[in-house]
């Protein structure tokens, strides 16, 4: 146990190294604020790394109709009309200017020909409008991001997990002046002490048995840091199934095989040879929403139809080898090193995978701020853009854009703040925290944290019912009961235990929000389809959130933003396309 700890002081702190977190990094230190970042991981391996197919712009370089309105009504609509309006219209607006300044910055999109942004087609977006680097899109950004923080001398401190953020309270308004973190290698502590925080550390969709993230990525640990500091989350149970993962090998099944497979021409059939999608979505095919395509897969799978590891058929073999080669290296690699298959001559076998946490922390959509003073919000952590279905692409979008505001306006804080109220008291119960848990205990972490993925997976999946839910609550409570006597003991491999730890209250935390907000949602709608609900209802256009009072989850319902004239004029003016034969309409 080591109670001792140094201090580090910045005007604006960053937690996470994803694209968030470096942006708002850039955003802010260009605000002329001292700026820190501190990621769990090592930089250049944060999540954003894993993002694949691309980033959408509406810059029209390919179907030059394209514009900021249809970018907004694709976005909008196809959230089943749950998305914040102003969040989603800042979104749009500003994309364009984000991906110029990557390739300013020396980001390598494919070009056409004529030396323009290649954007290719992603699903239900009504033109090219997704920018692109093979398919390592989110790398090549993550990468550039990096270098970019690096010529400004901003410090990132790898390897740092941050376990509280300190909040003092005076007068019932509560402010942020710092977060506790440790090293997860030597296990020494840090306090930093901050104008402002922005957190951007991510989602939750590790908590369910297939996931496109990595070990110990994307485990809620943003969602408790932020409830904790008195943060609402909205929409949680919003939980983007990407419908195309991986199968086997065991090891890698969830992993993502990207949406730009189908962008591409990629095909989808079940075992008996038939092109599903003529079912689910006669106009828009494989390149439906992903709610519908996921829904598709698993439907084509539950009803015998699937292939023999449990998935559907994903064919890209009738496009030219080169073409593969240049715009989906990475998935030809990634078969090929993992399964000894060629996609230029054969099938892929995929399911549906958990991809993308849609809901998070409530933020206000001009500012990131969150209901906390000096604390600050964006990326996948968030909510407000994509309501109850998100289109591919937007995602990386969302980052940028929103990792600026986020950056801008915590700067902001920290300029104009006159006096940082500490609370010695609030440090020393984080550090204590950190002794309570750093301690020997009956149980583990990692089976408890196989226990919520598959809570998550086998009651909260793509399709959920009431009975299912309200059985997965129980059994939550028991793992979450268990975690209070986990053993934790540093060793010669550093304090990864104690990260683990900490993993798996962040699991349980947003696993229960999750759970809390799909019982509320009697309805189903986008990525949530109840069994026992399968309708959805005018009633329910609203947003769950979740809250702490008194230490336990409270779920409360709040009203969607109206749209203002011009954007309810040109939602007005979409024609809905008909999709017939859904599981559950
Ligand atoms: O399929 C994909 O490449 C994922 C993209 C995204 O989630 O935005």
């Amino acid at each position: 146990m080591n109670s001792e700890y140094r201090t580090k002081i910045c005007n604006v702190l960053v937690i996470g190294s994803g694209g968030a977190g470096l942006r708002a990094a850039i955003a802010a230190h260009h605000a002329g604020c001292e700026v820190l970042v501190i990621g769990k991981r090592i930089r250049n391996d944060a999540h954003t790394t894993l993002a694949a197919g691309g980033i959408n712009a509406a810059l029209g370089t390919v179907d030059p109709e394209d514009d900021w309105i249809q970018h907004f009504v694709d976005t909008y609509e196809e959230g089943y009309h749950i998305g914040d309006p102003r969040t989603v219209e800042i979104l749009v607006k500003d994309a364009p200017n984000r991906v110029q300044e990557l390739v300013d910055w020396g980001t390598p999109f494919a070009k056409t020909i004529d030396g323009e942004l290649d954007q290719r087609y992603f699903g239900a977006h009504t033109h090219r409008r997704t920018c692109y680097a093979g398919d390592y899109t989110g790398r090549a950004i993550l990468n550039t991001l990096v270098s970019k923080v690096e010529e400004l001398n901003i410090p990132i401190i790898d390897m740092t997990y941050v376990s509280k953020l300190l909040v003092n309270t005076q007068n019932g308004q509560k402010q942020c002046f710092g977060a506790v973190g440790f090293d997860i290698n030597s296990g020494g502590r840090t306090v930093f002490l901050t104008d402002s925080v922005v957190l951007a550390a991510g989602g939750h969709t590790r908590i369910w048995r297939r996931s496109s993230s990595r070990r110990d990525e994307n485990t809620g640990d943003a969602m408790r840091l932020a409830l904790q500091a008195g943060c609402k989350l909205a929409d949680m149970e919003m939980v983007q199934f990407h419908p195309t993962g991986m199968v086997h090998p065991e090891t890698l099944a969830g992993t993502l095989v990207t949406e730009a497979v189908r962008g591409e021409g990629g095909r989808l059939t079940n075992s008996e040879g038939k092109r599903y999608m003529q079912d689910y979505d006669s106009e828009r095919m494989e390149l439906s929403t992903r709610d519908r395509v996921a829904l598709a897969n698993y439907t084509e799978i539950q009803e015998g139809r699937g292939s023999p590891n449990n998935g559907v058929y994903l064919d890209i073999s009738h496009v030219d080898k080169e073409v593969i080669l240049e715009k989906l290296p990475r998935m030809y690699r990634q078969f090929m090193e993992s399964q000894m298959l060629d996609i230029s001559k054969s099938p892929m076998e995929v399911a549906p995978t958990a991809h993308y946490s849609m809901g998070g922390v409530v933020v206000d959509p001009d500012t990131h701020s969150t209901g906390v003073r000096g604390l600050y919000a964006a990326g996948e952590c968030t909510s407000g853009v994509h309501g109850a279905n998100r289109l591919g692409g937007n995602s990386l979008a969302e980052i940028l854009v929103f990792g600026k505001i986020a950056g801008a306006e915590a700067a902001k804080f920290s300029l104009d703040l006159d006096m940082q109220m500490r609370n010695r008291q609030v440090i020393k119960d984080a550090i204590i925290e950190l002794d309570n848990l750093t301690t020997p205990g009956e149980q583990l972490a990692r089976p408890l944290q196989r226990a919520v993925r598959d809570i998550m997976w086998n009651y909260c999946g793509v399709v959920r019912s009431g009975e299912g839910l309200e059985y997965a609550l129980k059994e939550l409570m028991k793992v979450k009961h268990a975690s209070e006597d986990v053993d934790v003991r540093p060793s010669a491999e550093g304090f990864s235990d104690l990260a683990l730890a900490i993993d798996l209250l962040g699991s349980i935390d947003s696993a229960e929000a999750t759970i809390r907000s799909a019982i509320a949602r009697e309805e189903s709608r986008g990525a949530h389809q109840r069994s026992d609900f399968s309708d959805t209802r005018t009633s329910e256009k609203v947003n769950y959130t979740i809250h702490l009072s008194d230490g336990k989850q409270k779920v409360s319902k709040s009203k969607v933003r109206d749209l203002n004239e011009k954007l309810q004029n040109a939602v007005d003016s979409y024609e809905e396309i008909s999709v017939k034969g859904r599981l559950l309409e």
